[in-house]
């Protein structure tokens, strides 16, 4: 048995307008990872997937007319590899990150996916081959994908990125004393959908969705020179400005904003959606310090809390 693991990442600034050519920058999430074991199928039956949190098992023996984007991760590998689908193996695939929360889940799995079906067959794969792999099954998840969220999963390196660019990993001057606050909204939200909704709305008014991709730009950069210098209290406000444009933008609803109320009061630094939005986590700035007390209080709430250093 073979088994492979992926971790999952958060946006720090620039989601949307990433896909419009402005800066992100993502973090890696080492304390939320996808899992995937492989092994001979012992009864002979076939290539068979299974997915038990999604509550899905796939044959892949069993031709189809769509497939879904797991499966296709697996038929994409052996396909460029000239290996035979007729085959008696049982890939299993478990996560702990949320689907459907702005974390990566796709990327995740289909890297660890990938990485596992490399091994057991004995084949190279480099990071930026496995980045190649991944990034064609992200266009089925997000649908005009700018690859920000392979790419932080894949180098596991906080990471300055620019679509179509070369990535920029980032480093920081010193450990600050505070980190950051994943809050899962409980609200599941795909991201093809809200990528393509904040597509229909710049195309019906361009310039004001180009000036707030060029202020979020803005942004972007303070919070990379506030991440790279541990400048908190710059780094907090800089999340809280970049909330009020994410809002602007129409990815924040009232569930969304009023969880950013209850993490100010939790003594928050700074708050804001990341990923997508209208759903999956919220991130906030909070010192190490206070970590059991906001997660505390977030559960008094019925909402769970995870931690990750800045
Ligand atoms: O997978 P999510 O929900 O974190 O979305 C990634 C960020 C977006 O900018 C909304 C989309 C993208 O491809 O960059």
């Amino acid at each position: 048995m073979i088994n492979e693991k992926a971790i999952s990442k958060i946006i720090l600034s620039g989601e949307h307008s990433v896909v419009y050519g402005k800066p992100a920058i993502a973090l890696p999430v080492f304390g939320s990872k996808s899992s995937v074991k492989i092994f001979d199928n012992s009864e002979k039956s076939g290539f068979i997937i299974k997915a038990p949190q999604l509550e899905k098992t796939f044959y892949l023996n069993e031709k189809k007319d769509i497939y879904n984007p797991i499966e296709l991760t697996v038929i994409n590998f052996l396909n460029n590899n000239e290996i035979s689908l007729k085959q008696n193996i049982i890939i299993e695939i478990f996560s702990e990150i949320p689907i459907a929360s702005g974390m990566g889940s796709g990327a995740s799995i289909s890297s660890a996916l990938i990485k596992v079906l490399a091994r057991f067959f004995n084949i190279p794969l480099s990071k930026k081959e496995l980045y190649t792999q991944v990034f064609e099954i992200e266009k089925i998840y997000h649908g005009n994908p700018s690859g920000v969220d392979p790419t932080v999963i894949i180098y596991k390196k906080p990471l300055y990125f620019i679509k179509g660019k070369t990535p920029e990993f980032i480093t920081k001057k010193t450990e600050p004393n505070y980190c950051l606050a994943i809050i899962d909204s409980k609200i599941r939200s795909s991201t093809i959908e809200v990528v393509n909704l904040v597509k229909q709305k710049r195309e019906a008014n361009t310039l004001k969705y180009d000036r707030l991709f060029d202020e979020i730009e803005m942004i972007t950069e303070k919070i990379k020179s506030a991440f790279c210098n541990s400048d908190i209290v710059n780094f907090g406000l800089l999340m809280n400005e970049n909330q009020i444009k994410l809002k602007e933008i129409g990815v924040s609803n009232d569930n969304l904003d009023s969880i950013i109320t209850l993490s100010k009061k939790f003594g928050s630094l700074g708050s804001k959606i990341s990923g997508a939005g209208l759903g999956g986590v919220l991130i906030s700035l909070i010192e190490k310090e206070k970590i059991d007390f906001f997660r505390n209080s977030f559960i008094i709430n019925g909402l769970n809390v995870t931690f990750t250093l800045l």
